[in-house]
């Protein structure tokens, strides 16, 4: 496929797209029109073959969009053809939820370790992957092939953890502290803030009701 430069809006939209033709291609659904997808995805048809027009030739006339062929490609530019190793820093309540959510694996992403600094997490194991201790860390990341490191320790230990990672060979970090780092450019850094999605939801519920005269 060509290489071209997508734009970031789009790239945001791609993993919403990969989402629902993953469901498509299990209920056996060979091919979709644009206007079909987008009664399913509420996006208009338009915006739908502009942005997988950025990728060229996936859509024909009168045919629609090859199913497959559209989830093995978005697949692809979102590198989910590779598998990911990846590490949880932090295994309290939120290291925990995410180390339990399998369905990651089935992306490809593969939980390696969870570290903690806390003793009394020692050895407790969270699908069948036990909790180690901070200063293992070094070793483990010398022994074990992990490209990414999630981030769920209090925002005061972010900087600190998150500079031993990046001097430990770390290149991606998801990180969830509520903290911005400061990394070398060659380290990933994507940051979640699920209140984001919160207010934009609270900003959602005050437009209806005003809307509605509530
Ligand atoms: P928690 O207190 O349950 O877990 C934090 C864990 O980090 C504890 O087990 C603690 O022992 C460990 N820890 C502390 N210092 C450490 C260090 N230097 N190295 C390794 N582990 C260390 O807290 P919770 O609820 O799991 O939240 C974790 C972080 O995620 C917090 O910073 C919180 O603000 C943030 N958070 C972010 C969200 C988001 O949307 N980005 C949503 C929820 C929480």
């Amino acid at each position: 496929m060509e290489e071209r430069e997508i734009s970031r809006a789009v790239i945001g939209r791609l993993p919403r797209y990969y989402r629902y033709l993953g469901e498509l291609l299990d209920a056996g659904v060979e091919r979709i029109s644009s206007n079909d997808l987008s009664k399913k995805m509420s996006v208009t048809a338009s915006q739908i073959r502009q942005d997988l027009n950025n990728f060229g030739g996936f859509g024909q006339q009168g045919y629609g969009y090859n199913v497959k062929y559209l989830y093995t490609e978005i697949g692809k530019i979102l590198g989910l053809n590779r598998e990911h190793n990846m590490i949880i820093i932090g295994a309290g309540n939120l290291g925990q939820a995410l180390a339990n959510y399998a369905s990651f694996e089935k992306s490809g992403f593969h939980l390696k370790g969870l570290f903690d600094v806390n003793p009394r997490l020692e050895g407790v194991s969270i699908r069948g992957i036990p909790v180690r201790m901070m200063d293992d860390l070094k070793t483990f990341l010398k022994h074990n092939d992990i490209e990414i490191a999630a981030l769920t320790i209090p925002k005061s230990k972010a900087i600190e953890v998150a500079d031993i990672l990046v001097a430990s060979g770390i290149k991606a970090i998801w990180n969830f502290a509520h903290t911005d780092l400061n990394l070398p450019e060659d380290v990933i850094v994507e940051s979640v803030h699920l209140s984001d999605s919160l207010m934009k939801l609270s900003y959602n519920i005050s437009r209806y009701n005003e809307e509605h005269g509530k």
